[in-house]
């Protein structure tokens, strides 16, 4: 069984990131270095693009911490995942070598653009070996095949050493999601409300983690969001047990989105969360339930978000056709949010008593089959009592007595 590095390890990490040089002194003070390499390479080898060079290639990650250096390999070939390697495995296309506190904030901090000079680069002449010396392909061809693996090898590494910025279109395409593609276009509205949290320390929950019945299926979303979020956490929720899925920064839970408690429970254990994902049964009344007992566990400035709002008008999923008969539906909840956003206008003789989700819903955007609600303090106050409630008086009142 995999052993993951402790969630408080990575939080320490990522918030010395952060910080300053101090912090990430004080951090190698307190840890083993090599603990903090094992945390860096892990997230290297998670955000490596696939490879795209036909022939295998090593390329030495070297990490220096004071005076002890920690060698390791990374085997790069198209067709599989980066993963790490013993020396004599292929041909060592390139050395790179960071200071430990520096890789950290290329990981961890919040993204630098444009920065130079931040590691060693050396890189190394290919030597034929004796069979393919003389043989078919072998001279300057040979040569150039292998500097081009070399090449793409080393870019391949390079570019999973920092946090640069691939919106989450192309994300969604790299980790088989179904947001965006196909049935749905969901990735361009999250880029536009995810952006300002990306560099932020977030937790972000998503109930629904693919894959359905099968324990080892789906997944895809947790590893883009981790991808994207480069210094959150990222919880998944399922009915299946999806613990394969457990990695650095992810975390699964086993539960129903359909029991309020349960979902209370891990919002106490886990939360509170910046983002909170809606994206499990579809079943309206679950859709209403998770909402009702984790929306008062979102932080204040984060988001609720509900996809695949189709299912309000289908029967199968509790919904209802006509759009009028929207009490128990999801849509039905987003429409009552309206007025919860207006509850202080609503007139005092009505009797509206105002509840939690009236004082803390403080916008909301609205898309094909997918709603972003936003949190906060919504007590701006209402139009004051002594504003004329009638269109002729206001006019009257505001042109002081002028006809
Ligand atoms: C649409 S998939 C999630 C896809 C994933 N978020 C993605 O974008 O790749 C829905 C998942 O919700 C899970 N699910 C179904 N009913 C559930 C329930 N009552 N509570 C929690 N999860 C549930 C299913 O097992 C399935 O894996």
């Amino acid at each position: 069984m995999v052993k993951h590095v402790p969630n408080s390890l990575i939080r320490e990490i990522i918030r010395a990131a952060g910080g300053h040089d101090a912090d990430l002194k004080d951090l190698a003070a307190r840890h083993a270095p090599a603990d903090i390499v094992r945390v860096l390479l892990d997230e290297i080898t998670t955000r490596c693009p696939a490879p795209v060079n036909d022939v295998p290639v090593l390329v030495e990650l070297a990490v220096r911490a004071g005076d002890q250096l920690f060698p390791t390999y990374l085997y790069v070939l198209k067709g599989g995942p980066v993963r790490l390697a013993t020396k004599d495995e292929a041909f060592i296309a390139m050395r790179v070598e960071y200071e430990l506190g520096e890789l950290a904030r290329e990981l961890f901090g919040p993204v630098r653009e444009n920065v130079t000079g931040v590691r060693r680069t050396t890189l190394f002449p290919y030597v034929a070996d004796a069979q393919s010396e003389g043989g078919e392909g072998s001279g300057a061809e040979h040569i150039g095949t292998h500097f081009l693996a070399a090449q793409q090898g080393s870019q391949t590494v390079l570019a999973g050493c920092h946090s640069h910025k691939p919106d989450l279109s192309e994300l969604s395409s790299r980790y088989l999601t179904p947001k965006w593609g196909s049935l749905h276009w969901f990735t361009p509205h999250y880029d536009r409300h995810f952006s300002s949290y990306r560099d932020q320390q977030v937790r972000v929950l998503e109930i629904g983690i693919g894959g359905y019945k099968h324990p080892e299926w789906g997944g895809g979303s947790l590893r883009m969001w981790k991808h994207f979020f480069h210094r959150g956490e990222i919880y998944g929720l399922d009915i299946v047990d999806k613990s394969h899925f457990d990695a650095p920064r992810i975390t699964t839970l086993r539960g129903d989105q359909g029991d309020p408690d349960y979902l209370r429970s891990i919002a106490e254990e886990y939360g509170p969360f910046d983002i909170v994902i809606d994206d499990g049964s579809h079943i309206n009344d679950h859709i209403r339930t998770s909402f009702r007992a984790l929306f008062p566990h979102v932080r204040p400035g984060g988001l609720y978000v509900i996809e695949d709002l189709w299912t309000a008008y289908w029967s199968g999923f509790g919904g209802n056709k006509d759009p009028k008969q929207d009490s128990g539906t999801s849509l039905g909840l987003l429409k009552s949010l309206v007025d919860s956003i207006q509850h202080e206008e609503l007139p005092e003789a009505g009797g509206h008593r105002p509840g939690y989700v009236d004082q803390h819903v403080v916008g909301m955007h609205m898309y094909h089959n997918l709603a972003f609600i936003e949190k906060g303090t919504n007590a701006e106050g209402g139009i004051p009592p002594w504003i004329p409630r009638d269109f002729e008086t206001l006019v009257a009142v505001s042109s002081g007595g002028h006809e």
